[in-house]
């Protein structure tokens, strides 16, 4: 039997759970797929929330980046004690990647992957993410625009791995890429409002 179909299956699950959805709609009542972006990510659930209680905003939104990014992370640390062979490990990546992006509960619609695109690379290439998440975090408080942080600390994270090869990523990194794409794809409506100067910041 090939375990790694269970692993795929278990990782499009984990990926599929939008914590960002439940968390908002259990503790601030609110449906944030209908408001703000409409995505289910921490942005959305802080920039929605905020409107009627901005302290509890700030919580939920840092409990969804880190479930968010535990759930991909969780399998691969269960595929990793169970020997899984690194193209299984990065095919558990791009699956979780894909569940919170296109999820099994929510008709196929979803997140943009930036946080369990965090857990996923945290896993497995640690130094390129490490520096992507620097970039992210100052980009965020210095520009202040959720998407374009994510962007520009997704294109750090890429640029440092064509330098730095560690990690269990140490051979093929080449479903990173795909990873990558998702993320950039699921973020086209975020590019052509950057473009058109009509991206709202999240302060
Ligand atoms: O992590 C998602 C972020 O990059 C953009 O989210 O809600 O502003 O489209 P949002």
């Amino acid at each position: 039997f090939n375990f790694n179909i269970l692993f795929f299956l278990l990782a499009y699950l984990a990926g599929s759970i939008p914590f960002g959805l439940l968390l908002a709609k259990i503790f601030a009542n609110v449906n944030i797929k209908e408001q703000g972006s409409k995505s289910i990510g921490a942005t959305n659930v802080l920039r929605v929330v905020k409107q009627t209680n901005p302290k509890l905003a700030k919580k939920l939104s840092i409990a969804t980046v880190v479930l968010d990014a535990l759930k991909g992370t969780i399998v691969l640390l269960i595929a990793i004690a169970l020997g899984a062979s690194q193209s299984t490990l990065w095919g558990i990546g791009v699956l979780a990647v894909l569940g919170h992006c296109y999820s099994i509960f929510l008709s196929l619609e979803g997140g943009k992957g930036v946080a369990t695109g965090l857990g996923i690379f945290l896993v497995l290439i640690p130094i390129p993410t490490i520096i992507g998440a620097i970039v992210w975090v100052v980009c965020g408080k210095v520009l202040k625009i959720s998407s374009l942080s994510s962007l520009l600390g997704l294109t750090a994270v890429i640029i440092s791995a064509l330098f730095i090869n560690n990690g269990l990523g140490v051979n093929s990194n080449a479903p990173m890429y795909i990873i990558a794409f998702i993320v950039y794809y699921k973020h086209l409506p975020n590019i052509i409002r950057l473009i058109k100067g009509e991206e709202k910041r999240v302060i």
